[in-house]
Formats: structure tokens, C-alpha cells, sequence
């Protein structure tokens, strides 16, 4: 039984407004609610075939049978809409997704409406052995809606260099708060809201919470949704001190990249 909008639970804690619900369901109540969006969908994953050493732990074959599908999958040609309907007027959206999702994920966000600013990478340092090439990269689709807004570092590569997150091993997917604070600090300023429809470990909202942001996220698991309730517990707690420094340090070694680049 949910209440209106598909929303089964609501919890506030800061800025930041966390849903469990499915975003299908509760998408259709955030109207006009959005000045970013940066969100890291439910995708299907591949194994990356035989090569010794490739996707062992949690992405290992055999700990999941559903042909590649970690999560219940959501299709790209069913969500670009709703979130198109939750941004603001202007807005900006950053969307990732792997190679094999990418041309599937613009479709489906080009063919809502959003139009196409750039392709990013999150460059993870440790790639995954893979008999068709390793894979040290993921992709982010950067779009926009209304005005296009010029980012606040003009400076910024595409790539973005940075670990995969630690201790977070509840999750399987979960994203850096260093690279998610990279994508909203340049197309935000303070006070603006940010939102993830699928925010997993709550990478988007921690980031959104540590530079002054509101934040909006909406998870589907139950489990998930508590331990992210927790992770947004404790960087309030702590005042994301730690969090900031590890975002500073994170730019600061984009900026040493950029430098052995020229
Ligand atoms: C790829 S992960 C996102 C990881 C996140 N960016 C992070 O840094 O932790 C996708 C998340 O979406 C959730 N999810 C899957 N289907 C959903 C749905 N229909 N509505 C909301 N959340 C969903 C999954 O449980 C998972 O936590």
C-alpha cells in the first residue's frame, strides 16, 4: 500500500528529501522540481567474457543469473519523459551509463526533449579485465533543457580521474561523491535543487548536502533505503567535513592531470 505518488516512505534529514518508492511511480509528482539532474539508472551489465581475472566479487557471473540485470531494469525510452517533466525550465542533467547503454540512453533522453551538451567520463584509475579491452571508463550524457547554462569551471575536462568509492560494499554500483559534486558544482549555484531518482548509496545527495544544495532521492530498495538514510545521517553529523576534502582533493588532482596534459 503506497500513499499518493507511489511514495511508500518519506524521510527529511537536512536538505535532503529521501523517498522510497519506485521513480516511475513517483516521478509524475515532482512537476518543475529540479535545477539538476544527476543520476546513475539501473542498467544491464556484461560480464566482459572469459579473460581470467574479469568482473570477479559481486559483478561475478554467477552471482547474478538474470542476464546481466543487477537491478530491476527501468527502460531508457520510459523514463527520459518523467524526468524531463521534473527538471525546472532550464536545467541541466547528467545521466551515466556504460558503452554498451550509451546509444539507448540518449535516445531515450534526446527523444524526451533534452538536448545534447557533451559526452563525460569517469575514468575509475582500476579497470575491470576484459578479453575485448579493459574497461577503466563510464560515460555520462550531459544534456540540458531551456537555456543552456555555461558551467561554473570552464576548465573542466571531460574526463574526471577518480577511485571508486570505499566503504560502501552494500552497494554494487556505487558512484564517487567527488564526481557527482564535480557535475553539480558546475551546473548549480547554492540553494538549488538537485535530484537522483535512483540514488543507491546517495552519491548525488551527499554531494548536493556538502556544497549547499537541496537535494531530492528516490530509491526503490527497502534495504538501500535505510542504509542511505543512515550515510546521510552521519555526514550530517560529522558536517561533511571529510566529504569536502575529499572533493577538494579529488579537483586538485583533475587540475595536476590537466597540467601534465598541456
Ligand atoms: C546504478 S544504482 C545507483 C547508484 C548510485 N548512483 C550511487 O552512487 O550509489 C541504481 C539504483 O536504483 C535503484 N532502483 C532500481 N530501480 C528503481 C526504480 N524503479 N525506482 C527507484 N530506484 C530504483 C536500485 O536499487 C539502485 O540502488
Amino acid at each position: 500500500m503506497t500513499a499518493a505518488g507511489g511514495i511508500i516512505r518519506e524521510v527529511i534529514i537536512g536538505a535532503c528529501r529521501l523517498i522510497l518508492g519506485d521513480a516511475r511511480d513517483v516521478l509524475p509528482e515532482l512537476v518543475g522540481v529540479a535545477d539538476v539532474v544527476a543520476s546513475d539508472l539501473p542498467y544491464k551489465l556484461t560480464s566482459g567474457g572469459n579473460a581470467g581475472g574479469s568482473m570477479k566479487g559481486k559483478f561475478a557471473p554467477d552471482e547474478y543469473d538474470n542476464g546481466g540485470e543487477l537491478f530491476d531494469i527501468v527502460r531508457w525510452s520510459e523514463i527520459g519523459g518523467p524526468i524531463y517533466r521534473a527538471c525546472k525550465k532550464n536545467a541541466d542533467i547528467y545521466i551515466m551509463a556504460n558503452d554498451k547503454n550509451l546509444f539507448p540512453a540518449f535516445g531515450g533522453f534526446t527523444g524526451a526533449g533534452f538536448k545534447f551538451h557533451n559526452f563525460l567520463t569517469w575514468d575509475k584509475i582500476s579497470p575491470t579485465r576484459n578479453r575485448w579491452y579493459m574497461k577503466e571508463l563510464e560515460y555520462t550524457l550531459y544534456l540540458w533543457k531551456g537555456n543552456a547554462r555555461t558551467i561554473t569551471n570552464c576548465g573542466s575536462k571531460q574526463r574526471f580521474e577518480c577511485p571508486r568509492p570505499k566503504g560502501v560494499d552494500w552497494h554494487s554500483t556505487p558512484k564517487p561523491v567527488p564526481l557527482m559534486a564535480h557535475y553539480i558544482n558546475n551546473s548549480s549555484d547554492v540553494g538549488a535543487t538537485v535530484l537522483d531518482p535512483f540514488a543507491g548509496t546517495g552519491a548525488t545527495l551527499l554531494a548536493a548536502a556538502a556544497f549547499g544544495r537541496r537535494s531530492i532521492g528516490i530509491e526503490v530498495n527497502e534495504t538501500y533505503f535505510d542504509l542511505l538514510c543512515e550515510r546521510v545521517e552521519d555526514a550530517y553529523r560529522c558536517g561533511f567535513e571529510g566529504i569536502r576534502a575529499e572533493c577538494a582533493a579529488a579537483e586538485a588532482a583533475q587540475s595536476a592531470a590537466s597540467r601534465r596534459a598541456v
